[in-house]
């Protein structure tokens, strides 16, 4: 995503704005089709398509320069190389870093970085010693137990849990008789993913003591005040850009006031986890 897109996310009343993940070369991603609209959300697997961290930091600074607050979501497939983004990234004046091991849609052993705890904690610990920002590690849901992995980036040092990124799933073209997708299976987005968003969500919240980001489905006011019950302190929204435009962040921000100010509530924070408590 460029800087005019997201400074119009910016515009529409997000609070800052999170980067398409970049890694530490130019990839050009998997053929189309990319991208296939399922019952209830997206299924997309665009096999992290990127400029490499060294153009995308022209894209940083302009937004920079316009005051926009921005997460810079970036990959890598070690260590290292993690390391390396995680660097780049902070030269150009991120505020925050979202760790993206998690994608579903690329080689084997990137993939399953983020379902591996050893692996979780030591990347996590590499970035958070090489760089002075708040790193959030971004989950994914496609694994037995998302608790342990929480945990794992906990022990790294991470300052947030994001949970989650997409859930893997398939899409079939009945005419052709194959699947929709050049990569046969995809990441499913949008409200279909919420509830089990949910779930990881309420899961995480009952183990780690750090904040967590909530995302996944969120498209209105109430999707956001049920992660903030679940225990989210604060929500991202991607697919619903597409479905309710620019203005679903100024809906779902004056929603939430609303909600508080209708149930007697001053602040955000005040019903964080709240659905917890017996
Ligand atoms: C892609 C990356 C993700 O992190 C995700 O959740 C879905 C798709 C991708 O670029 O393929």
């Amino acid at each position: 995503m460029s800087a005019p897109l997201l400074s119009r996310v910016y515009e529409g009343g997000a609070g800052a704005v999170v980067t398409k993940s970049v890694g530490p070369r130019p990839r050009m991603g998997h053929p189309n089709p990319t991208v296939v609209a399922v019952e209830g959300g997206l299924l997309n697997a665009m096999g992290l398509p990127n400029p490499g961290a060294g153009y995308f930091t022209g894209e940083i600074e302009r937004l920079k320069e316009a005051g926009v607050p921005v997460v810079g979501s970036f990959f890598g497939a070690s260590v290292e190389e993690f390391v390396e983004v995680a660097r780049t990234l902070a030269g150009v004046g991120v505020d925050a870093l979202e760790l993206n091991c998690s994608c579903p849609n690329v080689e084997e052993e990137m993939g399953l970085l983020g379902s591996d705890p050893a692996n979780v904690e030591r990347i996590t610990g590499a970035v958070k010693e090489a760089v002075n920002l708040p790193v959030f590690v971004k989950l994914t849901p496609n694994v037995a137990d998302i608790v342990e992995i929480a945990r794992a980036a906990e022990r790294g040092g991470a300052d947030a849990i994001t949970a989650v990124n997409t859930l893997k799933a398939l899409a079939i073209d009945v005419d052709l008789r194959r699947p929709v997708l050049s990569n046969t299976t995809g990441g499913l987005s949008g409200p279909a993913l919420k509830p089990v968003a949910l779930r990881c969500v309420w899961e995480i919240a009952e183990c780690v003591d750090i904040p967590i980001i909530g995302v996944g489905g969120v498209s209105g006011w109430r999707d956001a005040v049920e992660f903030l019950l679940c225990g989210a302190s604060v929500v991202e929204i991607g697919t619903a850009v597409m479905t309710r435009g620019f203005e679903v962040f100024r809906e779902v921000a004056e929603g939430i006031r609303g909600y508080l100010a209708q149930n007697g509530f001053k602040e955000v924070r005040e019903i964080v986890g709240l659905a917890h408590e017996a």
